[in-house]
């Protein structure tokens, strides 16, 4: 596998992370399951959780749309508070861990296989979106994800999400403090993309917005932005997780979550 920075579309975005996630899914939730928690809700590898942080609000009573679900961890808890939450994600493999959570926990989450930037359902059907690291990073086409979230909200309704704080663009992904010299132009918004060496073909991609332009694509849509939480690596937390790690968490943001409401 070679790693380049490169151009890359939304079709070809989309046919390399589905299979890769269907292939990274087993290790993913054993590697993750227990930190995540069946029915928990945690907004990043730092560990602050939904009961932490409330950018939801309430959410009893309400329709909510998990983008990017995986094994439906999160949205199993806010069905545990008494919301109708929906998961959707591109990876066959990570929703068949959510339904063996389903029966595990006796918590099911109605979930569908489609893709950030098509969602299938009628326009105003949620009062919630959110993901948690789900999807957002792995899209091209990010505009018209973004309009599809607007589209099935409503209006005064809320959309969450965690991504990778965009300042992390500037360093390696290392854990160590090899991850700590930045080393890349943070205005470069080129794609991170693994090639296969076999086949030559792209096999994972993510996609870098600034700060700013989230700031853009939120207000061009009618989104007010009410909150950025920047979670502080907390004293007692040891665990690395990719490019996570206390070494580099208690000097930079790892993680932005983003709180923006529907006018
Ligand atoms: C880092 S995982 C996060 C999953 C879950 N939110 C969690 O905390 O474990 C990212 C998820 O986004 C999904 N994903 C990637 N691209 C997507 C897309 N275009 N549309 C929907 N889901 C996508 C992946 O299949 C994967 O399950």
């Amino acid at each position: 596998m070679r790693v380049e920075r490169r151009a890359v579309d939304e079709d070809e975005s989309r046919r390399a992370n589905g299979p890769d996630w269907d292939r990274y899914a087993d290790e993913y939730q054993a590697t993750h399951g227990d930190f995540l928690g069946d029915a928990g809700f945690v907004w990043g590898p730092e560990g602050q959780t939904e009961a932490d942080l409330a950018v939801l609000g309430a959410v009893e009573g309400k329709d909510v749309l998990e983008v990017g679900s995986g094994a439906g961890q999160c949205s199993r808890w806010v069905r545990t508070r008494g919301g109708r939450a929906i998961g959707l994600d591109l990876s066959h493999r990570q929703l068949q861990h959510s339904r063996r959570l389903d029966d595990d926990t006796g918590v099911a989450v109605p979930s569908v296989r489609a893709t950030a930037t098509h969602l299938p359902f009628a326009d105003g059907s949620f009062d919630i979106v959110f993901c948690s690291f789900g999807a957002l990073q792995f899209v091209a086409d990010i505009e018209q994800a973004l309009d599809e979230t607007a589209r099935v909200l409503r209006p005064g309704g809320r959309f969450a999400f965690s991504i990778t704080h965009p300042t992390r663009w500037m360093f390696p992904d290392d854990p160590g403090v090899g991850g700590l010299t930045a080393s890349q132009s943070y205005w470069d918004r080129t794609p991170y993309v693994e090639i296969d060496d076999a086949s030559g073909v792209v096999s994972y991609v993510e996609h870098h917005r600034t700060l700013g332009d989230w700031v853009r694509l939120l207000a061009a849509r009618g989104f007010t932005l009410t909150d950025l939480v920047e979670p502080e690596w907390p004293a007692d937390h040891d665990r690395v997780w990719g490019g996570w790690s206390r070494t580099r968490g208690l000097l930079t943001p790892g993680t932005a979550i983003f709180v923006a409401d529907l006018t």
